[in-house]
């Protein structure tokens, strides 16, 4: 049996971040299903169905929550509305990622979404600093970034987009604790 570890929740003013559930599955499928939604992450398939939301929240049980860390963004009248997580890759790094339906794009969550998550990954995850990737081509992403305090590395590369099957240009930015 794997020992009892209290799940992290972090409020925001209008989010609160928490663990990914099973019966999330349906509702993440609706918004990753989105092509504008997949299209500027590296990680989202396209089509997304049903099948690779419960793909992905079975992956959650296997993950070490000292090297990754998970959270749907839950809006009090929308429900879940978007997602965030910390990974290690490469370990010992840890990077942000993150999505948001696009119904809720254009309103500031996901800023503070990732403002308040870095927050806890300091204050109670240790972390003294968070890498990002993002697309060249996905501005709305560097200002979230800029936003929460990113700056830039001076890194590209070439990263590749699975719902495109295309490697695109992209750069390095990072957040000190
Ligand atoms: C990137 C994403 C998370 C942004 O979420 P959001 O809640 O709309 O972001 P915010 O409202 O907090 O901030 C977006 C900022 O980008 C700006 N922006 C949006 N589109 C832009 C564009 N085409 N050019 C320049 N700036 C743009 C907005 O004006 C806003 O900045 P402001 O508050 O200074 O005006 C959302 O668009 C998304 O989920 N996209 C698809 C997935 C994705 O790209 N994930 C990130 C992978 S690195």
């Amino acid at each position: 049996m794997r020992p009892f570890r209290p799940e992290p929740v972090i409020e925001t003013p209008r989010l609160r971040l928490r663990a990914p559930r099973r019966s999330d599955a349906a509702r993440i499928a609706t918004l990753c299903s989105d092509f504008e939604v997949a299209r500027t992450t590296a990680r989202l398939p396209h089509p997304y169905a049903l099948a690779d939301a419960e793909a992905f929240l079975a992956s959650g049980d296997g993950l070490d929550p000292a090297r990754e860390a998970r959270f749907a963004l839950e809006h009090p009248a929308e429900g879940l509305v978007g997602f965030l997580s910390f990974f290690d890759e490469p370990a010992p790094a840890t990077e942000i990622g993150y999505w948001l339906g696009r119904p809720y794009w254009g309103a500031g969550l996901m800023t503070e979404a990732v403002t308040a998550a870095l927050a806890w990954a300091a204050r109670d995850w240790g972390r003294t600093y968070v890498r990002a990737w993002r697309l060249d081509e996905n501005p709305a992403s560097d200002a979230v970034l800029v936003k929460a305090g990113f700056l830039y590395t001076g890194e590209r590369r070439q990263t590749f987009v699975t719902s495109r099957g295309e490697a695109l240009p992209s750069r390095g930015q990072i957040w000190l604790a």
